[in-house]
C-alpha cells in the first residue's frame, strides 16, 4: 500500500464519525434508536444541511444535480482529471436505522477529512455523493438518484410521482433544491473513473464468520411492480358475497397466487408485499380498489426473467370478480462489480489487517447504477444480527471506522492511477 494511503486510513476518527452518526440520527430521530427521514423531506434537506456545513469547514466544493443528488468535492492536482466517486444516501425506511445510507456518506466524508489531515494530495478529486431517494419509502422506485444520473431513467419521467399523501415529487425536489442555493449545478452522467460504496451489510454473513470487511462482488436482481385492483364498494352488512366487487379479497387471492410463484425449497428467491392502499378503508365498507407493492429478487439473471415475466399473468388469472392492472415499476437486472475495483479494497483489507471475505448483496444500492458509468465496487461492515429496515439496526463503532479505513485507503489509490 502506498505510504500516503496508510498514513489517511490511520487519520480516520472513529470518535469524530461515530459522533457524526449520532449528529444524523438525531434528524427524524423516532422511538427505539431507529430513523424516519423520507427522501426530499423536511427531515432530508436537515441532513443535507448538515452534511454541507461540515464541507464548508473544510474548503470542499459542493454541486447538485437536477434530481438533488448532492456532491462534496476534495480536489486533485489534475482538475480535469475525472473524479474517483464513493458515498451512499441519507434518506431512511420510515421506520429505519441509524447506518442504512448514511454510513457510506459519512465514511466517505471521514475519508475526505483523513486525507486533509494526513496531508494527501491525489491526481484526481475525490467525491463524496449523497444520492436522493435510495430507498423509495416515500416516492417510488428506489435507488431513483442514481437512476436518473446515471441516464438509465429521464428526470422527467419521476417528477410526477407521488407519495401517499399526494404530494408531487417534483415540489419535493424543488424545496429541496431551494434549500441549498451555495451548490453548483451539476450535469447528469458527469464522468467518474471508479465508484466505491460503504455501507452495512444488512445480512448476518459478515458477523457469523467474524469478518470485519466484506469485499462485494455484485448485487441480485430486483423487480418490482405497483398492482392495482379495481372492485365495488358496497355495505359490508347488507350486501351478499355473491354479489359483490371486493378489492380486498382478489389482492389477498393475487398475494397467494404470487406467494405461489416465488416459492422456493433453497429460500433464493426473495418475494415482499410491504406497501398496500385500501379505498376507502372502513371497516364496514366492501374495498373499491387496492393499490399494492411487489419486491421479487433473485441473483440469477435467467430466474429473475421468467419470474418478472409470470407477475402479470399470474395476477390475472389470480382475480375472481375484480380488473387488475400491473404496473412494473424498476426492473434491475444483476449486477457484476468490477474485479480491479474489488482487488483494490481487497488488498486494502489485507494491508489493513482486517479480517475480510467476498460476498453478494441481497440488499440495492447505487452502486447498482453507478456500474454502468464507470468501474464500482463496494464494501460492507457487519451490522448485529445482520438486522435492517428496522430500528434495532446497530453497528460498532469500531467496525464502521474499519471500513472507512479500507475506503480511506482505497480511494487514494484509485485517485492516483
Ligand atoms: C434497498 O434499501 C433495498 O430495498 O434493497
Ligand atoms: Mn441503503
Ligand atoms: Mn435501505
Amino acid at each position: 500500500m502506498r505510504e500516503d494511503a496508510r498514513d489517511a486510513a490511520a487519520r480516520v476518527n472513529e470518535q469524530r464519525l461515530w459522533q457524526r452518526h449520532a449528529e444524523m440520527a438525531a434528524i427524524g430521530a423516532i422511538p427505539g434508536n431507529g430513523v424516519n427521514r423520507p427522501a426530499l423531506s423536511p427531515e432530508d434537506i436537515q441532513a443535507r444541511k448538515l452534511l454541507l456545513s461540515w464541507a464548508t469547514a473544510r474548503n470542499f466544493t459542493i454541486s447538485a444535480d437536477g434530481i438533488g443528488n448532492l456532491f462534496v468535492r476534495r480536489p486533485g492536482t489534475d482538475a480535469n482529471a475525472d473524479p474517483v466517486l464513493t458515498g451512499s444516501h441519507m434518506d431512511s425506511q420510515p421506520r429505519g436505522g441509524r447506518f442504512d445510507g448514511i454510513y457510506g456518506v459519512l465514511a466517505g466524508f471521514e475519508a475526505l477529512e483523513a486525507m486533509d489531515e494526513a496531508g494527501v494530495i491525489t491526481r484526481r478529486p475525490v467525491e463524496v455523493v449523497a444520492w436522493t431517494n435510495e430507498e423509495g419509502g416515500r416516492f417510488s422506485p428506489c435507488t431513483m438518484g442514481s437512476m436518473v444520473f446515471s441516464g438509465a431513467r429521464s428526470l422527467a419521467d419521476v417528477l410526477d410521482v407521488t407519495d401517499n399523501e399526494g404530494t408531487r415529487l417534483r415540489d419535493a425536489l424543488a424545496q429541496t433544491l431551494a434549500a441549498t442555493p451555495q451548490a453548483a449545478q451539476r450535469a447528469f452522467k458527469s464522468p467518474a473513473a471508479a465508484y466505491i460504496e460503504a455501507h452495512i451489510e444488512q445480512g448476518p454473513l459478515l458477523e457469523n464468520a467474524r469478518n470485519t470487511i466484506g469485499v462485494v462482488t455484485g448485487i441480485q436482481g430486483l423487480r418490482w411492480f405497483n398492482i392495482e385492483v379495481f372492485g365495488k364498494t358496497d355495505h359490508a352488512g347488507t350486501t351478499p358475497l355473491a354479489l359483490r366487487k371486493d378489492a380486498v379479497r382478489d389482492a389477498i387471492a393475487i398475494i397467494n397466487a404470487l406467494t405461489d410463484l416465488t416459492r422456493d425449497p433453497h429460500d433464493i428467491t426473495r418475494f415482499t408485499v410491504g406497501r398496500m392502499l385500501v379505498t376507502p378503508n372502513s371497516p364496514n365498507s366492501v374495498a373499491s380498489h387496492v393499490l399494492f407493492s411487489v419486491d421479487i429478487r433473485h441473483p440469477d439473471p435467467q430466474r429473475i426473467r421468467e419470474l418478472g415475466e409470470a407477475v402479470e399473468p399470474a395476477a390475472r388469472k389470480a382475480a375472481t370478480v375484480c380488473d387488475v392492472k400491473v404496473i412494473p415499476t424498476l426492473h434491475d437486472d444483476p449486477c457484476v462489480f468490477n474485479p480491479e475495483v474489488a482487488g483494490v479494497i481487497e488488498a486494502a483489507a489485507q494491508t489493513l489487517r482486517l479480517p475480510n471475505m467476498r460476498l453478494p448483496s441481497g440488499a440495492s444500492h447505487d452502486a447498482m447504477y453507478m456500474a454502468r458509468l464507470c468501474p464500482t465496487a463496494m464494501i460492507f461492515v457487519p451490522c448485529e444480527h445482520g438486522i435492517s429496515h428496522n430500528e434495532a439496526e446497530n453497528a460498532t463503532p469500531a467496525d464502521l471506522a474499519a471500513g472507512a479505513r479500507v475506503l480511506t485507503a482505497s480511494l487514494i489509490e484509485l485517485a492516483n492511477r
